[in-house]
């Protein structure tokens, strides 16, 4: 391994909160990047907090000033052989003897050695796992990140990052790694809420094409007969008691008459009841109405739970034809609560669900009307591990975003972020996110990120490596975009000529 330089002796060190090094002249280090040293009881793993160079022949304005006046410095000094960089290195543990990993009780002493990390020390210190999920590479060392997959998702995920920042790249190659996944390493069902129908381009990928299963929003439908009135009050926030409760016995009623009905057949009984004030029955009608218009109600659920969570395969659940919000959250109500339903009687396999634009769907502030899906998304989020029911938020808007759904992922993989608000609310949210992390996460660049959380032992950067899968043509430049626009407006103009 690689030597970087020598720790050295300065005021405030070394200690074991930090110490220093100079770095040997022909080494490129850089903040961020890992370093080891050997420290009484083994060997220990720090990373460089910064950088900086120092000079002492411009240590003392008064000389240079003086000097300067008349001639430039490096006329008379040998100035230039006197720069150095040095690194401050901020020591995260001990790798001991024994191959366990210790609190740091001891610093290095000045004048030893400092190298370039063990790669397998690196990867078992950070906590990472050979056979779990690739996300990609730590900067500077060629170390790959794989995540455990039980260590990642039993406990719920974020990925947050402002828009364009490549949240939806991650996503996708995380879905490439668990598509990868055989039998024997353990497979879950995954499904995507696809709010923009992006990532239909996976199933006309012929790579992966086999395993995937596209579900147009249009196409689902909610089975009437299936619902308690519990459900159906839920997507009815606006009902109170009384009215819930004449609604329970009208289905009640339907429910041990006939196996298949749908919203007519259920209101053509409550207009017809003798039992009922008409007050009560008048706002049923009209609410009903009002779902019967979603065209998302129906005799019987399609898909089912089992249809949509298939060990290995990922369902996308594609929101792209609806405009309505209310539509999209009953979709993703329905879905989220079939699945959870599913896990707790064993009926469907383990899976994950993944919420993109999740601040629609689990917002931090419950207005009635628009929360419809806040409810079971935070049951999941809360309860999910118990079942292997397992969540992941993607959000731009982390503030707009449920706390108590936020608060249980318990790892965070954060990109871009340059909000001020987002980023303290990130910080308050994520365990471990020091001000200097902060400071880092508003100047990453696309394709890198930082995780932390349970997944790793500590924060790592990660640059995310590439995807193997087609890219979705709505991320395409805009300049493609118009390109494209006008190729197709020719061709449709000649098409048209030739047919004439
Ligand atoms: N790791 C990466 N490597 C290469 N290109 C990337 C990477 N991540 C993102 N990109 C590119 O950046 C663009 C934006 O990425 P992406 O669509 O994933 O952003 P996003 O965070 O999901 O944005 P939005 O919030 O608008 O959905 C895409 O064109 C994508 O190809
Ligand atoms: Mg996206």
């Amino acid at each position: 391994m690689s030597e970087f330089g020598t720790v050295i002796s300065t005021f405030e060190g070394p200690c074991t909160r930090k110490f220093s090094f100079v770095i040997k002249k022909d080494q490129v280090v850089k903040r961020g990047q890992f370093v080891q040293v050997p420290v009484e009881g083994g060997k220990l793993i720090g990373r460089i907090a910064d950088v900086f160079k120092t000079n002492r022949y411009f240590m003392r304005p008064e000389s240079v000033e003086k000097y300067e006046s008349s001639k430039p410095m490096e006329e008379i000094f040998p100035v230039n052989n006197w720069e150095y960089l040095v690194a401050d290195v901020v020591p995260l543990g001990v790798y001991g003897k024994e191959g366990m990993f210790e609190e740091v009780s001891f610093p290095p002493s000045p004048g030893v050695r400092v190298h370039e990390p063990d790669h397998k020390i690196l990867h078992k210190f950070l906590g990472l796992d050979n056979k779990g999920l690739e996300i990609g590479e730590l900067p500077y060392h060629n170390v790959k990140v794989r995540v455990n997959l039980t260590k990642l998702l039993q406990k719920h995920f974020a990925i947050l990052a402002i828009s364009g920042a490549g949240k939806s790249y991650l996503a996708s190659v995380l879905l490439e790694e668990l598509l990868k996944r055989t039998r024997e390493e353990g497979q879950i069902g995954t499904v995507i809420v696809d709010t923009h129908g992006e990532y239909v381009s996976f199933a006309e990928d012929p790579k992966f094409s086999d395993r995937i299963g596209v579900f147009p929003a249009n196409e689902i439908r909610i089975g009437l007969p299936n619902l308690t009135s519990h459900q159906i009050a839920e997507f009815l926030p606006k009902l109170s008691t009384v009215q819930v409760r004449e609604l329970t016995r009208f289905l009640r009623e339907m429910k041990s008459g006939k196996k298949h009905f749908g919203i007519s057949e259920l209101i053509q009984v409550i207009e017809e009841d003798e039992k009922a004030k008409s007050a009560t029955k008048d706002v049923l009608v009209s609410v009903l109405y009002d779902l019967m218009e979603t065209g998302l109600f129906g005799a019987s659920d399609y898909p089912l739970a089992k249809e949509i969570a298939q060990q290995g395969k990922i369902s996308i659940i594609d929101l792209s034809p609806f405009i309505s919000s209310r539509k999209k959250q009953m979709v993703v109500a329905h879905i989220a609560r079939r699945l959870f339903n599913g896990r707790r009687d064993s009926k469907v396999p383990p899976f994950l669900l993944v919420l993109e634009e999740a601040h629609q769907f689990v917002p931090e502030t419950a207005k009635a009307e628009n929360a419809i899906s806040r409810g079971i998304v935070q049951t999941i989020a809360r309860e999910g591990r118990k079942f292997h029911a397992s969540l992941c938020l993607i959000s731009q808007r982390p503030i707009q975003l449920s706390t108590t759904a936020l608060s249980q992922c318990n790892t965070h993989v954060i990109l871009r972020v340059t909000n001020p608000y987002d980023l303290d609310h990130i910080g308050r949210s994520a365990e471990g996110i020091t001000r200097d992390l902060q400071n880092q996460i508003s100047g990453l660049r696309v394709g890198t990120g930082l995780i932390i959380g349970e997944s790793v032992n500590f924060p790592i950067f990660v640059k995310i490596r590439k995807r193997e899968s087609r890219e979705s043509k709505r991320g395409i430049p805009l300049e493609e975009a118009a390109k494209e626009f006008s190729e197709r407006a020719k061709q449709r103009k000649e098409d048209a000529k030739s047919f004439m």
